[in-house]
């Protein structure tokens, strides 16, 4: 029996933090453009540099290599990387995450970036069809009231985004800190999603889902914790945003095939496959389906409905939702009629 063609099995991507898709090459690049000294000499010893033994550590470093970032044209550079790289990896749609409040002090605003990343995302559609969507997100190791500044720069374009994410140190700053920042989300007419159960307790899965409206959890691994949680999560069709390396490279599992995806999809959960943060962590979409094929056993048809459910679970209108699911179904057809 042939393999399935992972390269070019379409799929969506809607886990992804686009400062935390920054090569040390661009890093390099832009320190230079911009006259700022990084802590490393060079390429190689910033790539050794990225091992990680949990989320925090991972985070200093994270927001460390931001620094580089400083106008709209470094943003544009960033998203059309990664959007192209994605896209050659079978990615129709891509929901990017990024943190207004990281870049604050730059003296650049979310307006800014926004503007730069939806400029990106508008040259892949016109190139491939791909379809991109922006997502910024609340630092939920800050206050409330620094979050709310934020949100009051979103709501003056909410054209430009199709929702409010929280992320960020996850553990001492559950989803409840953030109740009425997330009620004015929603007033907007905005979607909610929300990390909870990275490194949080199933608990903060509840709270974003209950107390914040999230439809859609990031990771939420630990979710098996609560059998009872796992199966309302279950009955009502929540996604859930699943980064395999991710968890393994901070500390979440001690090996890939340790991770809970399989038992996860055993308990019925609506879950998706997706990269984090690829640079850093070291795999892309494709390396997160291989490591789930190749270290968890999950099966290619499986695979292929996971990456069915990834194109559902997104906030594309209807129109493109038709249009990706067309072109998977294109080429599930093309693979039945194939020797
Ligand atoms: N910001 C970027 N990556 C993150 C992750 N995996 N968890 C929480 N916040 C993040
Ligand atoms: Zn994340």
């Amino acid at each position: 029996m042939q393999l399935l063609d992972l390269v070019n099995l379409p799929k969506a991507e809607l886990h992804l933090h686009i400062e935390g898709t920054l090569e040390p090459e661009m890093m390099f690049a832009l320190a230079a453009r911009h006259g700022i000294q990084l802590p490393w000499n060079c390429v190689v010893e910033a790539r050794e540099a990225f091992r990680f033994g949990t989320l925090q550590s991972f985070l200093d470093l994270y927001y460390a290599g931001m620094a580089v970032l400083r106008t709209a044209e470094d943003f544009r550079d960033l998203a059309l990387a990664y959007l192209r790289r994605a896209n050659a990896e079978g990615v129709v749609h891509a929901e990017l995450f990024f943190n207004p409040q990281a870049h604050r002090a730059k003296g650049i605003s979310f307006l800014t970036i926004a503007r730069a990343l939806k400029e990106a995302a508008d040259v892949i559609e016109a190139e491939t069809g791909m379809t991109s969507l922006l997502i910024p997100c609340v630092l939920r190791h800050l206050d409330e009231a620094d979050g709310m500044r934020m949100l009051d720069e979103v709501l003056e374009h909410p054209e430009l985004v199709v929702g409010v994410g929280l992320d960020s140190s996850e553990v001492g700053h559950p989803p409840s800190k953030f109740t009425r920042l997330f009620r004015r989300v929603r007033d907007a007419g905005l979607n909610v999603v929300a990390h909870a159960g990275e490194e949080g307790p199933p608990d903060y899965i509840r709270q974003a889902i209950d107390e914040l409206g999230a439809t859609r959890i990031d990771h939420g691994v630990r979710i098996l914790e609560d059998a009872e949680l796992t199966q309302k999560v279950a009955r009502a069709g929540i996604p859930l945003t699943v980064c395999p390396v991710s968890n393994w490279r901070l500390g979440g599992c001690a090996t890939l095939a340790d991770h809970p995806l399989p038992r996860m999809l055993d308990a019925g959960l609506n879950v998706t496959i997706n990269s984090d943060d690829p640079s850093y962590l070291q795999a892309y979409i494709l390396g997160n389906y291989e490591a789930v094929r190749n270290s968890m056993g999950v099966a290619d048809a499986q695979l292929a409905t996971l990456a069915k459910a990834s194109i559902d679970a997104s906030f594309a209108c209807g129109k493109d939702i038709l249009k990706h699911e067309n072109a998977w179904m294109r080429f599930m057809d093309k693979g039945k009629s194939r020797p």
